[in-house]
């Protein structure tokens, strides 16, 4: 395979690729570019971000700890090695405006703005920033944003400088340079005539669902990997090696979303990024978007990859299994089922898919989006974490009377549920006359969550009824915070008459 690395080709024999590597170790122990830290390797951290090209033209983050290098067959990678002309490629364009060892425009802001002690963060924040920075000359983005420089560094830990400082350099760097139009990073293509189609017999990148399907017919048990942020852990935490890889993520169908008759259809290679940013999906949801991940995972990270790994936090499950959800399926024939995403999941990490399958579509119904939803996701950290528990629920009203109900959970038992005894109990009621003694009873009896490091089971009962409570009183027009100021059940919701409080 071939892949740009600060602006120079890198060629990697067959005979010498490994499908389970993964972007990190070929930059730090292949390439000797040591720039770029290692500290969590699973995402969690930043240390490990570097700059890709993406589709649009422009740049993107990425977590090289949890990413496969296959997964950048012909594409550009930037390091903290790129900003330093002293590295610089004779043949290469890239750093174009800076002068052997002068620091980046980002880089020398952290210097002036004392934003970096120990500095092992600092590589990572460097990246998210140029790349903020960079992609803001692109699109001719003229103004220092706070909320996109915060979203950016979203996936960057620093545990001894402060953030205050970072954004401070932020701001400078990013004032100061959006008046300059040259880029730090140039991105180099291929020839056409190198027609991309697999990183290596044993990292297979299918450009359409033909070539997905006849490789399924051909590999008896492939591992599919879209984003991989969540499969790459297989690798790098409990040490798997998978022999054969499918990489989805090329194939154009897989990518869309599209508003079809009454149904909005969601490929499973669509990113979380992606979603955040697609107007035919409800303000709400791509608002709760931004708390899953960080920027880097949010990149990569994609619907069917969320849905297909069936761990029990998932983000998405409890959210389209409130919505009602259709998972289209496709075999190595071309062959399509459909399963509501209820009956999708069988046990820990089990679904209905078998090895000859794949997630073709989500398909939900555009008329439960326009219900009154509500979705919390309660995790240690409000963003890049994963959820201790997961709640969505959405109700349909006809003059303020409950028709119908979905709630779900993640984080409760082995699989992402529906809580049904909870949803029949609440038809037919009003929604501002509901008993949550009663509905608290009823949880209580249909939900069985296990305690681990992340909660115990009276947490998770607690959070779980807590958060029925607070999406009810959202729905009535009452804002979270006045749910926090009251110990008691709100007025106009009704308090049973043997509740203590
Ligand atoms: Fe922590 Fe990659 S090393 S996110
Ligand atoms: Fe030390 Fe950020 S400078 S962790």
């Amino acid at each position: 395979m071939k892949l740009f690395l600060n602006g120079k080709c890198y060629s990697i024999r067959d005979e010498s690729f490994d499908p389970n590597q993964t972007l990190l170790d070929f930059i730090r122990h292949d390439c000797g570019l040591k720039g770029t830290k290692e500290g969590c390797a699973s995402g969690d951290c930043g240390a490990c971000t570097v700059i890709s090209n993406n589709e649009k033209g422009g740049f993107e983050t990425v977590n090289a700890c949890i990413s496969l290098l296959g997964s950048f067959a012909e594409k550009n990678i930037f390091t903290v090695e790129a900003l330093d002309s002293s590295t610089k490629n004779n043949d290469s364009h890239q750093t174009i405006s800076l002068k052997k060892n002068q620091l980046n425009a980002i880089q020398q802001s952290m210097v002036e703005c004392h934003g970096s002690q120990c500095g092992f963060c600092t590589p990572g924040f460097v990246m998210s920033l140029t790349c903020l920075l960079e992609n803001q000359k692109i699109y001719n983005e003229k103004k220092f944003d706070l909320d996109k420089t915060l979203d950016a560094i979203s996936g960057n830990l620093c545990r001894c400088t402060g953030y205050k400082s970072i954004l401070k350099a932020a701001e400078k760097a990013i004032t100061e340079k959006l008046t300059h139009h040259n880029q730090n990073l140039i991105i180099e293509s291929f020839p056409k005539e190198d027609a991309l189609t697999s990183a290596n017999k044993n990292y297979l990148i299918p450009r359409n669902e033909d070539e997905l399907q006849k490789l399924l017919k051909d590999i008896p048990k492939p591992e599919i990997f879209a984003g991989g942020t969540d499969k790459t852990l297989k690798i790098t935490q409990d040490f798997e090696e998978f022999i054969s890889i499918i990489d989805i993520s090329r194939i154009d169908s897989l990518k869309q979303i599209l508003l079809i008759d009454d149904h909005i259809h969601i490929g499973p290679c669509v990113t979380y990024e992606q979603l955040e940013k697609n107007e035919l999906l409800p303000l709400k949801f791509r608002k709760f978007i931004g708390q899953i991940g960080s920027t880097q995972i949010r990149n990569r990270g994609t619907v069917g990859g969320n849905i297909a790994n069936a761990s029990p936090i998932a983000d998405l499950p409890p959210i389209l299994l409130s919505w009602n959800a259709e998972i289209i399926i496709k075999d190595s024939s071309n062959k399509e089922r459909m399963i509501p995403i209820k009956d999708f999941y069988k046990s820990y990490r089990v679904t209905s898919l078998a090895p000859n399958e794949y997630i073709s579509n989500i398909k939900v119904p555009k008329e439960s989006m326009e219900e009154h939803s509500s979705f919390f996701k309660i995790s240690k950290r409000y963003e890049d974490d994963i959820s201790t528990i997961m709640m969505a629920i959405t109700l349909k009203l006809s003059n303020q009377k409950i028709i119908d109900s979905k709630l779900a959970f993640g984080g409760v038992a082995e699989i992402p549920i529906r809580a049904t005894k909870t949803e029949a109990f609440l038809i037919d009621k009003r929604i501002d006359d509901l008993s949550f003694d009663d509905i608290n009873s009823i949880i209580d009896s249909e939900i069985n969550p296990i305690s681990d490091v992340r909660g115990s089971k009276s947490y998770r009962k607690s959070m779980a009824k807590n958060l029925i409570k607070r999406a009810i009183l959202e729905i009535n027009g009452l804002k979270p915070t006045d749910v926090f100021k009251s110990n008691s059940i709100i007025f106009p919701l009704k308090k049973s008459p043997n509740a203590k409080n």
